[in-house]
């Protein structure tokens, strides 16, 4: 069945991982698939599978992503659909910050008290989270929106899907900055949920748990006890999270703004 037939769907972050599973699953359900992420090279690897086409863009970029937008904008398809899935975990390149985080999982709270992480949190650190994953999702949602208003523009099948995160509403030692960030853009969903209702656009978030991808690899030595916290026993694979954002894009959600879909094994049973 051809789920997204006749829609064009821009998915940021797309080279690999959830945004590369989210593009396939996509093209395979019908739709065409701008593929956007900082990696050329790896998103034309992409696009040339499902058929797509690449564009390389920094979604921290205000300018830049105004000028992807007019890319868009410049060839004969529709933007239909937005997926805001580019993100960084904020320990890339970063051993350090990952041992660190990695013993924050293993001890308990009284070797945080007696040094908590955010001593550890510099003002990059934190404006860079902010600015890839709130700054990104608001420049692409904003152009996007003017994209799907714009004259002659029929909102047919519109909606937005921003990647969310079980951090968004559950803290953690050493997460700050990225459960703030996801937190925000489960605020910023419900927000923009609001206003483009009227306009027959929808706005979703997805909340995932943790999913086997290149982001969450470095973690590896604490999967035995995250799939022991979780009760379907075992870390996601990429297609828990593409299936819920082809659900979330298709005609099935008509009446779905607003929500946080969080697939994550039963990890965190409400968001
Ligand atoms: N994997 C998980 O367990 C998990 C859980 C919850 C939420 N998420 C979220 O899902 C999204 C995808 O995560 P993933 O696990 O696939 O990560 P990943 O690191 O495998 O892929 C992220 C992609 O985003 C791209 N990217 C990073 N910064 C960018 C920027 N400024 N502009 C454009 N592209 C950029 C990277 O080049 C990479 O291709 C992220 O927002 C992440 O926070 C992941």
């Amino acid at each position: 069945m051809e789920r997204l037939k006749d829609t064009t769907a821009l998915i940021t972050g797309a080279a690999r991982g959830l945004g590369a599973q989210i593009a396939q699953r996509f093209a395979e359900s019908g739709a065409f698939v701008f593929v956007n992420d900082l990696n050329i090279d790896a998103a034309n690897d992409i696009a040339k599978k499902i058929n797509g086409k690449a564009l390389a863009c920094d979604v921290a970029d205000s300018s830049a992503v105004r000028a992807m937008f007019n890319e868009i904008a410049g060839t004969d398809r529709s933007l239909n659909i937005l997926v805001n899935n580019a993100g960084i975990s904020g320990m890339e390149g970063d051993d350090g910050a990952r041992d660190r985080y990695l013993e924050t999982m293993e001890t308990d709270d009284s070797d945080s008290a007696n040094h908590p992480p955010i001593l550890d949190l510099s003002d990059k650190q934190w404006q860079k989270m902010l600015d890839v994953h709130m700054n990104g999702t608001f420049y692409c949602s904003r152009e996007a929106v003017r994209l799907m208003t714009k004259p002659g523009s029929t909102n047919y099948r519109s909606s937005i899907i921003n990647m969310g995160s079980i951090m968004g509403t559950f803290g953690r030692d050493g997460g700050t900055a990225y459960c703030s960030a996801k937190g925000g853009i489960l605020a910023f969903t419900r927000s923009l949920a609001h206003e483009l209702a009227p306009l027959n656009i929808r706005v979703n978030a997805i909340a995932p748990g943790f999913i086997d991808t290149d982001m969450v690899r470095p973690f590896e030595a604490i999967h035995p006890q995250l799939k022991a916290q979780t009760p379907l026993g075992r870390i996601g694979e990429t297609d828990d999270i593409a299936w819920a954002a082809v659900y979330l894009a298709s005609e099935e959600a008509k009446f779905v703004t607003g929500q946080t879909l969080s697939p994550n094994g039963g990890f965190y049973m409400s968001q």
